[in-house]
């Protein structure tokens, strides 16, 4: 049975995000219905060749008239060039605002089609279709879209909401268990962050979604929109409530940039789930959670796969990742700002985070 979650908000259109089964065969219809003109589907080389032909004859079915435009698998497409590509492709098929983009993948073609969809013609409609967990539990839904820079990761976008997100959970089958794995790490964030029965049922008879079993992906796909939808609702332009949505991922961007970004070594899910562990156990010696808390969202990681150690990915100094956490750019006005727990499901923001003690705190989690 398929779930609708309505993502509103003062700010913007609100929209539905629609979870189940077998739903890129009728993704046809609901384009339709959208009425709008031409539609330009947006992947990349991988799942172009395992989807996109479905896609088309599943949108050619209903009358929509629609092409396919790819990209080169993998964060390096989140960059001006690739960016530029787009829309100039976008330019050549004669698009203009009437028309529809269709974003076909994971998180970079989300990220990047959905930031061309906000530049063309100062904007059109955009849909999402994830086709990883990490896509259907975080990216696809809220309206960041983003490129990266040398400099660093997402630091040019803009907010567009998508028009209609479709998650099938049967585009997971064909992912990589890792990459499954990884986007667990953001469904055990959003119990972590306010739903404690959430995480129980994810750390128990929900543990099977992890490893592929459909039933338990798409309850966990349901619930972690349900709550970064309200929470997204509530603070669109992430001037508050929004930056709960970062638990785990100060801790975890440092760990990624000190890795080089390197995805072989740790994925951004990886990274996020090692993050989460160390912001309980950061918030245990900060004196505001109990030991016991941050001792079950370990067990409850490392039983996923997960690293929930430094020692488990590799030698850190306490200084660069200090560093590299200052510099995120979630830290304001010069104070470290990190997301909290109080307890599993009690997460915080804390705008006045001590750095010396930060720095205590990442020497005796290991690092040099
Ligand atoms: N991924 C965090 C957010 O959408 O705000």
């Amino acid at each position: 049975m398929n779930t609708v979650v309505e993502v509103t908000g003062s700010g913007f259109r609100a929209y539905e995000v629609v979870i189940g089964r077998g739903l890129l065969p009728e993704l046809g219809a609901r384009i339709a219905a959208l009425g709008q003109g031409r539609t330009v589907v947006v992947t990349d080389e991988t799942v172009a060749a395992l989807h996109g032909p479905a896609l088309l004859a599943a949108l050619e079915a209903s009358g929509v008239r629609a092409r396919l435009l790819t990209v080169p698998p993998g964060e390096g497409s989140k960059s001006f060039a690739e960016l530029e590509r787009v829309i100039d492709r976008l330019l050549a098929f004669g698009l203009d605002r009437r028309d529809l983009i269709v974003a076909l993948g994971g998180g970079v073609v989300g990220d990047l089609a959905g930031l061309a969809a906000a530049l063309f013609m100062r904007g059109i409609d955009f849909v999402q279709v994830p086709t990883t967990l990490l896509a259907q539990v975080d990216s696809s839904v809220g309206g960041k879209t983003a490129i990266d820079t040398p400099r660093g990761k997402n630091l040019v976008g803009a907010f567009h909401q998508p028009r209609l997100v479709v998650a099938d959970i049967d585009l997971l089958a064909t992912l990589p268990p890792r990459q499954l794995r990884s986007g667990w790490a953001e469904v055990l964030k959003h119990g972590l962050i306010c739903d404690a029965a959430f995480f129980d049922w994810l750390a128990g008879e929900g543990a099977v979604g992890a490893t592929g079993d459909a039933a338990a992906l798409q309850r966990a796909v349901v619930r972690s929109v349900e709550i970064k939808s309200a929470i997204v609702g509530e603070d669109e332009k992430e001037s508050g409530r929004r930056a709960l949505l970062n638990l785990g991922h100060t801790f975890g961007h440092a760990i990624e940039a000190e890795l080089g970004f390197d995805e072989a070594k740790l994925t951004h899910g990886e990274a996020v789930a090692l993050g989460c562990a160390l912001a309980f156990r950061f918030s245990v010696a900060a004196g505001v959670c109990e030991s016991a808390a941050a001792g079950r969202v370990e067990q409850v990681v490392a039983a996923a796969g997960l690293p929930a150690r430094l020692g488990d990915v590799g030698p850190f100094s306490s200084q660069a990742l200090l560093k590299r956490m200052a510099g995120d750019k979630k830290a304001e006005g010069g104070r470290l700002t990190l997301i909290l727990a109080r307890a599993i499901g009690d997460a915080f923001v804390d705008k006045a985070v001590d750095r010396a003690a930060l720095a205590t705190f990442l020497k005796h989690e290991g690092a040099s």
